[in-house]
């Protein structure tokens, strides 16, 4: 620490505070306007605006540094957990050049041609989910269709065959909190550890299907990646399918449950759509603005870095909290109320520099049809309770436990 280090007082950013979790927006305001980039109690940096998260996601002066974060945090013999080991795969927590060769096998599945031609299949899902509501007044949209949504986009595109999806529904959402500033509690850590376990057993043997007999699908093109040599490890192959799997709707289903509900709490705002569906593409960059699925992102100080006069140490942490950088008046007139109409509206929310969200596209894609729909089967959504909301209890990933709607 430095003479300059600007170290909270009180506790600005306090994740284990249950208020803070329901609502972190107040916060964030005052950390914006006070202490903008500065050193918690807890020991790791938070930047709070847009222009310092945007700076420090593209800056290749800051990295993951993930393996000796882990064992400052956990241990020396972390990776011993079959859950961090795992994580230690993952592409999202590699630094070049790991990092470049796993994106780079993955990325082909995602380009914006690929995700445009998944558009027929998406709305083919959107359609059955609307029908099994069809002829009832109220749902759960959580439950009912911002979950299986992306869960079933992502079994598409992995080629997980329909009749096997249902050990996949409902499952305890737990893994999110690996995302998490705060420890993983033991109890935690085991439910992860069973949840990825299972994951792993069975798609081992999907990609032993696989490889006897090739498809068109996304664990087809990675198991050839693998075959091929030293491209990919077995271990790698595995963790980065837990990654996507979990990554493909853990995320997606709070982009379409807080962005409905930031709807469907400004009537004037979800009239302006009803009436424009043509505003829906802005409308969801705004629900990603308003109201991010993700949080936040780390990243670690490769070498001393100075921003604004600071220094932040080598080997130091930075949380970069996406969800205040998109409500900084800095950024975005206006910035906390939430206006369908906004224009070029450009969202913290999927990231910035080399780990920019891979899934942006298919979440956008997903949304669009999703909003479309919505708007055009259930005009006259409400809420059922609207000045009540809970909240799932982890930071990184934001999003409601049920959303009760009502129409007609
Ligand atoms: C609203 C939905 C989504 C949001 C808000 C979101 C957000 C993010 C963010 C903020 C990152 C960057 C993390 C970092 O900087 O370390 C990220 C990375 C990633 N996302 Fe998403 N995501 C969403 C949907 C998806 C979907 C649908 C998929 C895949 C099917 C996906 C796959 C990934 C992967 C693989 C990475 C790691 C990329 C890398 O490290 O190079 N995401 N996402």
């Amino acid at each position: 620490m430095n003479d300059q280090t600007p170290v909270a007082d009180a506790p600005l950013f306090n994740p284990f505070s249950p208020e803070f979790l329901q609502n972190p927006y107040p916060s964030f305001q005052l950390l914006r306007e006070n202490q903008p980039l500065m050193k918690t109690p807890l020991g790791f940096w938070v930047a709070s605006r847009y222009a310092d998260v945007q700076m420090i996601l593209k800056d290749k002066r800051f990295g993951k540094g993930f393996e000796e974060r882990m064992k400052l945090r956990n241990g020396d013999d972390v990776f011993d957990n079959p859950v961090y080991a795992n994580m230690r795969t993952w592409m999202l927590v590699q630094d070049p050049p790991d990092h470049t060769r796993l994106r780079g096998l993955v990325a082909k599945a995602f380009t914006a041609r690929r995700i445009e031609g998944l558009r027929p299949q998406i709305q083919q899902l959107v359609d059955e989910l609307l029908d099994r509501v069809e002829g009832r007044n109220s749902m759960d949209f959580i439950q009912e269709f911002a979950y299986p949504l992306p869960l079933n986009v992502i079994c598409d595109m992995l080629g997980i065959p329909a009749a096997e999806r249902g050990r996949f529904e409902f499952g305890s959402k737990i893994s999110g909190r690996l995302l998490d500033p705060t420890p993983v509690s033991d109890d935690e850590l085991t439910q992860i550890r069973e949840g990825f376990s299972g994951q792993a057993e069975y798609f081992r043997d999907l990609f032993a299907r696989r490889r006897a007999e090739p498809r068109d699908d996304l664990t087809t093109v990675l198991v050839q990646a693998e075959e091929a040599g030293d491209r990919l490890s077995e271990a790698e192959l595995v963790g980065n399918v837990i990654l996507l799997f979990g990554a493909g709707h853990e995320t997606t289903v709070n982009l379409l449950g807080n962005g409905l509900f930031a709807l469907l709490q400004n009537p004037d705002e979800y009239a302006k759509l009803r009436a424009n569906p043509d505003l829906v593409p802005g409308a969801i960059e705004e629900m990603l603005r308003f109201d991010s699925s993700v949080q936040m992102t780390g990243r670690t100080a490769m070498v001393d870095i100075d921003i604004n006069g600071i220094t932040i140490p080598k080997g130091e942490h930075v949380i970069n909290l996406l969800g205040a950088a998109n409500r900084d008046d800095a950024a975005f007139d206006d910035a906390e109320s939430f206006r369908v109409d906004r224009k070029d509206v450009r969202p913290m929310s999927f990231g910035g520099g080399i780990h920019f969200c891979l899934g942006a596209q298919l979440a956008r894609v997903e949304a669009d049809i999703a909003f479309r729909s919505l708007l055009a089967r259930l005009p006259d959504m409400r809420l059922e309770a609207p000045d009540t909301a809970e909240w799932r209890p982890t930071f990184t990933l934001r999003g409601l436990t049920s959303l009760p709607i009502a129409w007609g």
